[in-house]
């Protein structure tokens, strides 16, 4: 079976980036890999592995679950098959984006995110105030049957004050210029679960 993700949905990522500075694919990999991505955040959480996650870098870190409530794990190389996958698949986003864009993406950093009953993410940018690496934005939903009256969507600010919802169905995958779009995510009925990780260029200091 091939699991990697197709080149053309690829190139079409990014022509999307560079016409408008965002793209959204549905069945962005195969669904058998997207149930072991998502098997896979639920045995990390049944293992203790989640932490809350931190708004903030460095000594202005801190858990702050009044702006956001994911709790997360991140990747790394060999941690498994199905994730090793998924960052292989990513890294092939990554070079048609270096050759398409010319944003000369270095690498990638990414983390599992679970999203409990209730919990959310208010409105924000993904790059920091005194880090500019942050530059393409990717997360990958891995939510089965999910439905839309079950809350959770991604909400992206848009130019010209249009907003997009976008629910966070199993095999879809968002990509955005981290620096350009305000976003948030909305509190769901259910458990919310997603792979979410940013493109990163060289640091200018
Ligand atoms: C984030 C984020 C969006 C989502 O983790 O920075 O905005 O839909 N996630 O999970
Ligand atoms: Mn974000």
């Amino acid at each position: 079976m091939n699991l990697d993700a197709d080149f053309s949905l690829l190139q079409l990522i990014a022509d999307d980036l560079a016409e408008r500075g965002w793209s959204v694919q549905d069945a962005f990999l195969p669904a058998s890999l997207i149930a072991a991505l998502a098997a896979e955040c639920r045995t990390r959480a049944s293992e203790g592995l989640l932490a809350a996650a931190a708004v903030g870098r460095g000594d202005g870190q801190a858990v702050r679950e009044g702006i956001r409530g994911d709790r997360i794990h991140w990747l790394e190389p060999g941690q498994s098959e199905a994730c090793d996958h998924y960052l292989s698949a990513l890294d092939t986003l990554r070079l048609t984006l270096n050759r398409t864009l010319f944003l000369g993406l270095e690498d990638f950093e990414g983390h599992f995110a679970l999203y409990p009953p209730g919990s959310f993410y208010q409105k924000h940018l993904d790059r920091f105030r005194d880090d500019d690496r942050r530059t393409v934005t990717a997360v990958f939903y891995l939510n089965a049957d999910w439905r839309e009256e079950q809350g959770g969507a991604l909400r992206m600010y848009l130019p010209d004050e249009q907003v997009l919802d976008l629910a966070p169905l199993a095999g879809r995958l968002a990509v955005f210029l981290s620096g350009d779009f305000p976003h948030e995510v909305l509190p769901a009925s259910h458990e919310r679960l997603s792979l979410t990780g940013w493109f990163r260029r060289r640091g200018s200091f």
